[in-house]
């Protein structure tokens, strides 16, 4: 709205040529714009309350020593597990692991959010719905298997599209020797240039249609 006021100045075109709101086109990764996570909400110092110290945007995440995880893709990371069990959707899938627990350390809406290396945290935790809650049985399924052996219901990973720079698109994510749906298969952490996080557009519904075939 503010956008539209502002526009009534004819300087503003030029603003607005500059600021890149070109149309996304499902498919044409060349489209999709970037967003550096240190303009997104995962800078954690744009949540009310929160203060990093020095701006360091990774470190609630990521630390390069002393890591809270270890073992394979612990990818150094630096934030307080969420203690909390889980409802799934799939009776098929155990508790999150991996990835998936990694985004409900904090959108688990109970682990304070700026719970970091050990430090304990303010107890500011996320509320409404960005707070996934610890029901995920009325949430896309997690921590199932990718079912490769149904090829007319589910796309081969190998025809999975870019994502953003021509990089990864939806992805599935190997835990225990499995590639899995995890968070991360349509989420991209660092990036928000589509919204939401997303991998791929959500326009077309072209995010669903990478895996299922409708
Ligand atoms: C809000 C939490 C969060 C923040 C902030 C964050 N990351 Fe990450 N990062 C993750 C998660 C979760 C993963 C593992 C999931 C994945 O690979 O997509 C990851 C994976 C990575 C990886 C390994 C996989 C890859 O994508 O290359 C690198 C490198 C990385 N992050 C670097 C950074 C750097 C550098 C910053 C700061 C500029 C940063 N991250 C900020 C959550 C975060
Ligand atoms: C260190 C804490 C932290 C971790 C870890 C984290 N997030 Fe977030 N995330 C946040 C906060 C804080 C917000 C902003 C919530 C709000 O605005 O109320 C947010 C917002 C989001 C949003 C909404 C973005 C928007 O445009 O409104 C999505 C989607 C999201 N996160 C997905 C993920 C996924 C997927 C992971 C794991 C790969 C993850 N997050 C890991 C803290 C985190
Ligand atoms: C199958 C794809 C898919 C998976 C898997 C997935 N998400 Fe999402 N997520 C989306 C889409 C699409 C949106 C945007 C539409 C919406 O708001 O429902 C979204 C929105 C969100 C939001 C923002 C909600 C809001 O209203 O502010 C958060 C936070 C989030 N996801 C976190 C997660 C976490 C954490 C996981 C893993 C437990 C996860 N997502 C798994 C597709 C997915
Ligand atoms: C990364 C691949 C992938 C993406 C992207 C994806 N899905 Fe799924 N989806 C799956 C898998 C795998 C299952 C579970 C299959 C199983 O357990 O039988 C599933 C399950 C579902 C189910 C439940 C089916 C049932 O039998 O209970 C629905 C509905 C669904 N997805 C809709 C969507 C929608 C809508 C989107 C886009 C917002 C989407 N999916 C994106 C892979 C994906």
């Amino acid at each position: 709205m503010r956008a539209a006021i502002r526009c009534l100045l004819p300087a503003c075109v030029f603003a607005l040529a500059g600021t890149a709101v070109g149309q996304i086109v499902p498919g044409d990764y060349t489209s999709y714009p970037s967003v550096s996570v240190v303009n997104t909400p995962h800078n954690l110092n744009n949540f009310p309350g929160v203060n990093i110290p020095g701006n360091q945007v990774c470190l609630p995440c990521h630390t390069p020593h002393n890591a809270l995880l270890s073992g394979e893709a612990n990818v150094l990371w630096n934030h307080q597990e969420t203690g909390e069990t889980f409802a799934m959707y799939s009776s098929a899938a155990g508790q999150p692991e991996g990835v998936s627990k990694m985004c409900l350390s904090c959108h688990d809406g109970v682990t304070a959010i700026d719970n970091y290396g050990g430090n304990g945290g303010t107890g500011i935790v996320i509320t409404g719905s960005a707070a996934i809650g610890t029901d995920l049985s009325n949430d896309h399924p997690i921590g199932i298997a990718y079912p490769t052996s149904q090829p007319t219901e589910y796309r081969n990973p190998s025809s999975f599209a870019p994502g953003i720079g021509g990089g990864p698109g939806v992805r599935l994510a190997t835990i225990n020797s499995v590639d899995r749906v995890e968070c991360t298969s349509c989420h991209n952490v660092h990036n928000n240039g589509l919204g939401n996080f997303l991998r791929v557009p959500i326009q077309e519904s072209y995010l669903c249609l990478q895996c299922h075939i409708k």
